[in-house]
């Protein structure tokens, strides 16, 4: 795969360097901090985020988008989904969100909204629901960063890609059929908002893909993000760049692996973006609260000397995994011992549910935590947080947060200012 990358490298370098126009992006990125949340679980089914979606099926089988749809009646299926697409993020979460002094707002899709073939189950309307998320934006200066979040074949194998299990996008290298079919859909995403940079100032055109499975994988995603550099900055012929920034996973790499990689002045509007999580694992369910705080604050010198823009796209301040199938729909957790093959840490009794059972100094802690990350991930370019509501997991949610007090009404306001040293 080498010789593919270097020349697109050389092809990218000859045809788009020489653009005339600077580019100028809808939001001020390198001056003022990014500050968002996801709406997760809203456009792509997460079973935690909607724990009785999936409840109401009567079928623990239905564990995914792919199996809500394949495995009930699609008209079942798709007159549960048009509820929620309807009722569970409306335009008052947008008046909500721009209320609470954020600035941007990331909006997990999957591929299925503009490419269903091959057999696939998946029930198309979310376009609908997109457009309306742009108008919303707008509305309230809000600035969206569209995230292909599934992929053809999944790029993970998580139940969030669309699909729980084998992850097959990247199996027959990137001239096979689901990374040309994600290009594809990134151009479309491209063409939507190229005149709209300033509601639409940033599309990611692909979350988390499985970096970990090994070279072979990391060369396709290399591949594809030449590819959707070309995609996304030059969507109207390499004689023009867009002003919209691609904003780019680390695949699970360490910040290092991507040094240098389409890096100034030879490319230009690209970001990375990382995800912090430090629940995933035995070992960091056994952390304790004040190891689950230092972990984040950590991570302040890398994101500060990094040499593209960096974004912690995804963070919470949840510091288990209690929240129900958050491990996928009956699963269990580690921290209780309840999924296969874990040792039990503790009760997830007042971790995880309605804030109204969590203690005052777990409030105080997930503050705590959260005020960490906000000061940690403004070393790089800011932040957004996984994510705006969970119907039963309230330490995720923003809006839980700020009703109960451990996000603050101002996100620049701090209790702890000193919580990293
Ligand atoms: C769930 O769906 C699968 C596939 O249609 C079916 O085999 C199974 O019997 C269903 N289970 C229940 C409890 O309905």
């Amino acid at each position: 795969m080498g010789w593919i990358i270097v020349s697109a490298r050389a092809v990218l370098a000859a045809s788009f360097v020489s653009s005339v126009l600077a580019f100028s992006p809808g939001f001020p990125y390198g001056s003022k901090k990014v500050r968002g949340v996801n709406l997760g679980g809203w456009l792509v089914l997460e079973p935690w985020i909607t724990p009785s979606l999936f409840d109401n099926t009567g079928n623990s089988s239905i564990v995914d988008e792919w199996t809500f749809a394949s495995l009930q009646s699609p008209s079942v299926a798709k007159a549960a989904l048009t509820k929620h697409w309807n009722t569970f993020i409306t335009e008052s979460d947008f008046a909500a969100i721009a209320a609470a002094g954020l600035n941007h707002v990331r909006l997990p899709i999957g591929y299925w909204a503009w490419d269903v073939s091959g057999g696939e189950p998946y029930i198309q309307g979310q376009l609908t629901y997109l457009d309306k998320a742009v108008g919303w934006a707008g509305k309230r200066g809000l600035k969206l960063i569209i995230d292909l979040h599934s992929a053809p074949g999944s790029q993970n194998g998580y139940d969030n890609s669309g699909r729980a299990g084998t992850a097959d996008w990247a199996t027959a290298g990137s001239n096979g059929p689901n990374v040309k079919r994600t290009n594809a859909v990134v151009k479309k995403i491209a063409a939507l908002y190229r005149d709209n940079p300033s509601v639409v100032p940033v599309i990611a055109p692909l979350n988390e893909p499985a970096g970990y499975n090994g070279n072979n994988w990391l060369s396709v995603i290399k591949q594809f993000y030449y590819d959707s550099y070309g995609n996304i900055r030059y969507p109207y012929g390499s004689a023009r760049q867009s002003n919209t920034l691609m904003l780019i996973h680390d695949a699970f790499q360490p910040l290092s692996y991507w040094n240098k990689f389409l890096a100034y002045p030879q490319y230009e509007g690209v970001a990375m973006d990382t995800h912090i999580y430090t629940i995933f694992s035995h070992g960091e369910q056994q952390m304790s609260m004040s190891d689950h705080i230092r972990s984040v604050c950590s991570r302040g010198s890398q994101l500060s000397t990094f040499g593209l823009w960096i974004i912690v796209g995804e963070w919470t301040p949840a510091h288990t995994d209690c929240a129900k199938y958050l491990l996928g729909r009956g699963s269990g957790s580690r921290y209780d011992g309840t999924y296969s093959g874990s040792t039990r840490v503790g009760s997830c009794a007042g971790l995880t549910g309605k804030a109204s059972s969590f203690s005052s100094s777990y409030k105080t802690f997930l503050r705590q935590r959260w005020e960490a990350q906000a000061i940690t991930y403004e070393k790089g370019q800011g932040w957004v947080q996984w994510t705006w509501k969970a119907e039963n997991a309230d330490e995720w949610s923003y809006q839980a947060g700020l009703a109960n007090g451990w996000i603050p009404k101002n996100p620049t306001e701090r209790l702890y200012p000193n919580i990293c040293g």
